[in-house]
């Protein structure tokens, strides 16, 4: 039977089998030393002269080959204890090698910490370079917090429900990524930008709290902390308001930090509020970086930032001469705050309208925003309406949502974390890719599956779809 390495210590003075690769390998004539690693750790093997086949099979083992090793677990001798390192203080003596698989030279070392090595070749051997033991821990830490975000919000009511990912095409915010239909030649699928509209439909049917590991979709422009597909912690309450929210979402960074990252520090709790006004007066920008010191990188500074602007007026580079339209700066399905839903619904003072919205930030980066919904049709209706919607596109791209609202809808409120950026901070990372198994580069290509690529003329038929080869 196998022993993971990491439990080795307890077999002192026993034969056991070990699988896993040859991390490194050292030669030494008489002596042939080897550190096998698996997913739980590494260890230091050894084939003394006197173990004859063993010698000559590990004469023609390479790193990165995949073996079962036989061995006896031996105490080191004092001088040789390493402390303070797994396994430092035992080594493998191997009885029998078995090769299960051999391995080219690697692309590239995958013992180091692989900020040496170029991105490109990074992204092209994935699989390669998360074997390095950086890699290994962002994803096994990534999914150690998503579990323990599931665990605390089923102890708080909260059931996960999966949402589509072929959805439809609704103006929200950035450019969506759309998927042609081939029974409906013509029409297209979107992928969602975010579970926006089915969690608030979800409320409508009674589910009270929601919650989503989800995957969002949004063909803009990518960078650091900013992915065409990412991840949220999608959640949704009924009968909140703003402070509810936010409360459940500071314990929960809270419990999480503690529990997870007992290493870090976190400067204020409960976490500062600030008012979108105040902070781009004091810091130039909504997503303050309040960090008291900013060379401590166990530092984490959140904040909560509120009082936003609900509308703004669109780009005025098209026409310099006019104001523009107005446009919603964070969410259209927000409700604004009740000292200013009259003056809304009038359509008055629009640049003075705050929105309920609440965004959370942690040093410097924007990790989470929500607001509470407009829940009733007609506010919804007023807020397509300020935004630039007709009645009959508002019909056409919401009635599902305020059909909804009239068939007795609580009152909701909800949050979406970047979960991808909020790892990248705890895990301190430069860029959310370090954090993500299989991520795009910057210019949203997989490098290693070589997508996006072309389809099969007969695929494109199916589709009705032709390319116009001018526009490649
Ligand atoms: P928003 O668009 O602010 O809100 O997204 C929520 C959080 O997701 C993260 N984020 C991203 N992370 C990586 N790559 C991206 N391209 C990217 N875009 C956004 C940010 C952001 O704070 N439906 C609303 C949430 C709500 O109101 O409940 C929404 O999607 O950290």
């Amino acid at each position: 039977m196998r022993t993971y390495i990491k439990n080795l210590k307890d077999s002192i003075g026993s034969t056991v089998l070990i699988s896993g690769w040859v991390d490194v390998r050292r030669d030494q004539g008489k002596l042939v030393f080897m550190d096998m690693r698996d997913m739980t750790g590494k260890v230091q093997c050894v084939v003394l002269p006197n173990h004859i086949e063993a010698m000559e099979q590990v004469k023609e083992v390479r790193t990165e080959w995949v073996l079962s090793i036989s061995g006896i677990v031996n105490k080191r001798p004092e001088r040789n204890i390493k402390a303070d390192v797994l396994n430092g203080d035992i080594e493998l003596e191997i009885t029998n090698i078995e090769i299960l698989n051999k391995a080219n030279t690697p692309n590239f070392d995958v013992t180091t910490d692989g900020k040496e090595i170029g991105e490109e070749a990074r992204l092209t051997y994935r699989y390669l370079d998360l074997r390095r033991p950086r890699m290994q821990k962002n994803i096994r830490n990534r999914h150690r917090m998503a579990k323990f975000i599931r665990d605390f919000l089923d102890k708080e009511d909260f059931i996960e429900i999966e949402t589509p990912i072929l959805t439809k095409s609704t103006p929200e915010g950035a450019r969506d990524y759309i998927v042609p239909s081939r029974l409906y030649k013509g029409t297209f699928y979107a992928l969602p930008q975010s579970p926006q509209q089915y969690k608030q439909l979800l409320m409508a049917s009674g589910m009270e709290k929601y919650f989503q590991i989800a995957r969002c979709m949004r063909d803009e422009d990518t960078r650091g902390d900013r992915q065409p597909e990412f991840t949220q912690l999608d959640m949704e309450m009924s009968f909140v308001k703003k402070e509810d929210v936010m409360e459940l979402n500071e314990r929960l960074l809270i419990e999480l930090v503690t529990n997870l990252y007992p290493n870090k520090k976190i400067q204020e709790i409960p976490f500062p509020k600030i008012s979108y006004k105040d902070s781009i007066e004091k810091y130039g920008n909504d997503r303050p970086d309040i960090r008291k010191d900013k060379n401590d990188s166990d530092l984490l500074a959140f904040c909560w930032v509120v009082d936003f602007p609900f509308f703004e007026r669109t780009d005025k580079s098209d026409n310099p001469n006019t104001e523009g339209e107005w446009t919603f700066t964070h969410n259209p399905f927000s409700e604004p705050i009740l000292e200013h839903k009259n003056q809304m619904m009038e359509g008055k003072n629009l640049a003075e309208i705050l929105t309920t919205q609440y965004d959370i930030t942690l040093n410097g980066y924007e990790i989470g925003g929500g607001s509470i919904r407009a829940h009733q049709a007609e506010t919804l209706h007023k807020v397509l309406n300020i935004i630039g919607h007709k009645d009959e596109d508002i019909e056409k791209n919401f009635g599902h949502m305020l059909n909804a609202f009239k068939t007795g809808t609580p009152p909701h409120g909800g949050i979406a974390w970047g979960f991808d950026r909020l790892i990248m901070l705890l895990e301190n990372e430069p860029n959310i890719r370090e954090v993500i198994a299989f991520p795009k580069t910057g210019e949203g290509k997989d490098l290693m599956m070589e997508s996006p690529s072309s389809v099969s003329p007969k695929q494109l038929k199916e589709l009705g779809i032709t390319i116009d080869s001018n526009k490649k």
